[in-house]
């Protein structure tokens, strides 16, 4: 995509990439497609705010020199070493050795471990300011928003705040980079949860220390590295960050998690009738199956909703692997405090269950039941299997 001016002078010069097909090698990203925002300030001293990665990097350096002559070019601002927003760091040194790089010193030990980088790099102060002619930066220090040395940047004269991973979302843009020019913001606005809890949400006290420090008066215009800017309501994506970074502390919204898996549809059939249970006491239930949905699509029901309802049959003595995996992926990202009812079928001893209760001991769920049920469920077993799952709704409501 072209350079968009912003506002005079202050470019997005970003990549939009729809052929990568997995974020970070983990999250798909096939059909939703991802955006590297990188920006321009083409001040009295000339600005590049976050790189790109090292995908299309010839868009990315067109894009540049569409603008300005590289020997112009006085700093680079790195808010984050993530080498989706480095990855041209190689290639922009030996065509331009003489730019001062800006980062924190977290970012100027890992320039050189990463990169191999040590001239003409500066560690910011945090609050430090930085005058550029007629706009002026400023950088406050944001770690582990998600790695050690993150930090925002402030244009304190149009109040865009370069905010990189922070307020990110998947999704490549469609057209336009602006919130209020887009037609389908609810894409962005899932995208940006699917976005926080597989990259962001293990870290949401970071994230809501990054908020308070952030003047939020003065911020105007919010321009993250991933996705949408924000430039008619940046108030909404700021807020939805902290919506979300506190779900790691509370208990989530009424509504479960059906995750489940079947070898030969007996699991399944139970889970139909425990779904019904659910949702006859009017409570929301979303269902998963983990050997046929990645883990990326299943983490924002599992972060949001207070109830996790876990159906796997046995499996060699233990529990069916595609649902160890989804658990602990759970467990991993910090996914906390869930209320946990468990079912399965088995076939002579079992083992489900108790795999499971060790996997999400870390994470302190409450197991609140379970029911495990040799072979084929009868009429019998799945009119107890409905009652199951009206019982646990029940208890959601209950402990709202
Ligand atoms: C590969 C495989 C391994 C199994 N291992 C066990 C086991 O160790 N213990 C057990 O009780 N049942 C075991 N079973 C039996 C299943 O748990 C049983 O068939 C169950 O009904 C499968 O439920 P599903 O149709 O929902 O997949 C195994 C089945 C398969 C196919
Ligand atoms: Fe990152
Ligand atoms: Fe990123």
């Amino acid at each position: 995509m072209p350079a968009v001016e912003i506002k005079p002078g202050i470019f997005w010069i970003g990549v939009n990439d729809r052929t990568t097909d997995l974020f970070e090698g983990i999250w798909p990203i096939t059909d939703e497609g991802v955006t590297y925002n990188s920006y321009l300030i083409n001040d009295e001293k000339k600005v590049i705010i976050d790189l790109s990665k090292a995908i299309k990097s010839d868009v990315f350096f067109d894009n540049v020199t569409e603008l300005i002559e590289l020997s112009r070019l006085d700093y680079i601002v790195i808010n984050h070493m993530e080498p989706d927003h480095t990855g041209v760091f190689q290639m922009f040194r030996k065509i331009a050795p003489h730019v001062t790089i800006l980062g924190t010193a977290k970012t100027k030990e890992m320039l050189k471990n990463f990169y191999g980088i040590t001239e003409n790099v500066r560690a910011i102060e945090d609050g430090e300011t930085l005058s550029l002619g007629k706009y002026q930066l400023k950088f406050f220090n944001t770690p582990f928003v998600h790695w050690p040395e993150t930090m925002m940047t402030l244009e304190e004269k149009t109040g865009i705040l370069f905010s990189c991973d922070g307020f990110g979302s998947y999704g490549a843009l469609q057209g336009s980079i602006f919130d209020d020019q887009c037609e389908n913001i609810d894409f962005y606005k899932r995208e940006a949860l699917r976005y926080y809890v597989n990259i962001v949400g293990k870290f949401s006290g970071p994230v809501l220390k990054a908020i308070e420090k952030l003047p939020a008066e003065e911020v105007k215009v919010v321009a993250p590295s991933h996705g949408l800017v924000w430039r008619k309501f940046p108030a909404e994506i700021i807020s939805l960050y902290r919506k979300w970074a506190e779900y790691a502390s509370g208990s989530g919204d009424i509504g479960v998690t059906l995750l489940y898996g079947s070898m030969y549809g007996n699991t399944e059939i139970m889970m139909n009738a425990v779904a019904q249970g659910i949702s006859s006491e009017g409570v929301p239930v979303e269902i998963f199956d983990v050997a046929r949905t990645h883990t990326s699509y299943m983490l924002p029901s599992l972060w949001t909703k207070a109830g996790v309802m876990v159906g796997a049959p046995t499996y060699e003595g233990a529990c069916f692997p595609p649902m160890v995996h989804a658990v602990s992926m759970a467990i991993r990202k910090r996914v906390l405090n869930k209320k946990l009812t468990i079912f399965g079928s088995y076939g002579w001893s079992g083992g489900a269950l108790r795999e499971l209760k060790r996997i999400v001991e870390p994470g302190k769920w409450e197991l609140l039941d379970s029911y495990v049920f040799l072979g084929k469920p009868d009429s019998e077993d799945l009119k107890k299997g409905e009652e199951f799952g009206r019982n646990f709704a029940r208890a959601l409501k209950e402990q709202a």
